[in-house]
């Protein structure tokens, strides 16, 4: 029996081009895979039957884009993880769901190999690899870019002389990653770490420098996850959507940062997360009212491992579920609604409420009637203090001496 392999395919030129070349160089049947993670563009059937152009035996396509948001958007808004304090994981989580569904294919179709396309220098052939590995360790992998020396060159010249059912003139000099959480850009000019991104780069985002009248939103959460927007019911994926749409004319959610890989490469990337963004601030303010203070404490530190994990690709390791059961037990009392300022690119928020709050009123004011016994202070910071005090009387003496 022919051997097959599933591809991970976008439907762009090079996954296109990697149909044929994967069957020319292993002699393979392959299976195209495409995965709607709310990336837009084109519809899956237009993929779909663009990979059978392309040579594929068969396309399996999955819509994902609730999967994506429920299952991976909104652990990552639960823990208000930032990379690097700054990327809200936009490739990373969607690495996983998509191997999900390479699996899912390769056993379906009886395939024994998964191929994916990316290059050697890069995180997401290690979130891939390490995916197929956890889900189906009798899997084998392989990306005909760093495996199989398919260069862009060589993908158009392939195009060319087989006439694939695809475009090889358009001229995108960044490699784009997309889906609802977010876009990342690179390559070319950005490579340059002192340019500053133009215009034309961004496409979730309006510029922030000019932006319409402020639009203030209200945002109502259950236990972590955003349930209604102005008072209307929403999925997550509706949430995210419709944040990425009022956020995005604001301009909220731009990210130009130098990051570290997990290849040990610094490399540039231009982010725009409007929706992501502006939902990880509101729920973040939330928490500020409804986490007890030690709990919060440790849960940034939490949310910073969690992050990491995911971004080293460890999405399906044991200590990143334990730190979802960790994480998922402090949004018990995120219930509640935020009130943010959408402006200029900010998100901002003027006011907070909830029914399981830790924000006390009668503690917290200076106005006559407060239930807080100042009295109480002066005997607390007095043992506060001790530790340090007793330590700097001995660094007296012993500096005496
Ligand atoms: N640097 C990001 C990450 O590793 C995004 C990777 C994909 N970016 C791209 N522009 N193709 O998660």
């Amino acid at each position: 029996m022919t051997e097959r392999i599933v591809l991970a395919y976008s439907g762009g030129l090079d996954t296109s081009v990697a149909i044929g070349w994967i069957g020319e160089a292993t002699g393979a049947e392959v299976i195209a895979v495409a995965v709607d993670v709310g990336q837009g563009g084109e519809s899956l059937e237009t993929i779909r039957q663009r990979a059978l152009g392309c040579g594929a035996v068969e396309a399996y396509v999955a819509d994902a884009s609730d999967e994506f948001a429920n299952e991976y958007c909104m652990p990552t808004l639960k823990a208000n993880a930032l990379y690097q304090g700054h990327y809200p994981l936009v490739s990373a989580i969607s690495r996983p769901v998509i191997v999900k569904h390479l699996v899912k294919a390769a056993r379906e179709f009886g395939a024994t190999t998964v191929a994916h396309g990316c290059t050697g220098k890069g995180n997401d052939q290690v979130r891939f690899e390490v995916g197929i590995q956890t889900l189906g360790p009798d899997l084998k992998c392989i990306a005909p870019v760093r495996d199989l020396a398919l260069t862009r060159d060589k993908a158009i010249a392939f195009a060319e002389e087989k006439g694939l059912p695809i475009e090889t003139t358009k001229k995108n000099p960044y490699s784009i990653d997309q889906n609802v959480w977010g876009r990342a850009v690179e390559t070319g000019y950005l490579e340059d770490i002192w340019n500053a991104p133009t215009k034309d780069i961004y496409d979730y985002t309006a510029t922030p420098e000019f932006p319409p009248a402020p639009d203030e939103v209200t945002i109502s959460f259950v236990a972590g996850i955003p349930v209604a927007i102005d008072g209307v019911k929403v999925t997550p994926l509706q949430a995210i959507k419709e944040l990425n749409r009022r956020a995005g004319a604001q301009g909220v959610g731009r990210i130009d940062v130098v990051e570290d890989r997990l290849v040990g490469i610094k490399s540039r990337e231009i982010y725009e997360a409007p929706g992501a963004m502006a939902l990880i601030t509101a729920h973040k303010h939330l928490e500020d009212i409804t986490v007890e203070r030690e709990q919060a404490r440790f849960k940034a530190t939490v949310g910073q491992r969690w992050a990491e994990l995911v971004y080293d690709g460890q999405w399906f390791s044991p200590l990143k579920r334990s730190l979802d059961a960790f994480i998922d037990d402090t949004q018990k009392y995120v219930t509640g609604d935020i009130r943010m300022t959408l402006h200029g690119g900010q998100a901002i928020v003027n006011g907070r409420r909830s029914e399981t709050s830790l924000y006390d009123f009668d503690l917290a004011t200076y106005d006559t009637g407060d239930t807080f016994d100042q009295s109480m202070a002066r005997g607390f910071i007095e043992l506060w203090g001790m530790s340090a005090k007793v330590a700097s009387g001995r660094d007296i003496r012993v500096a005496g001496q």
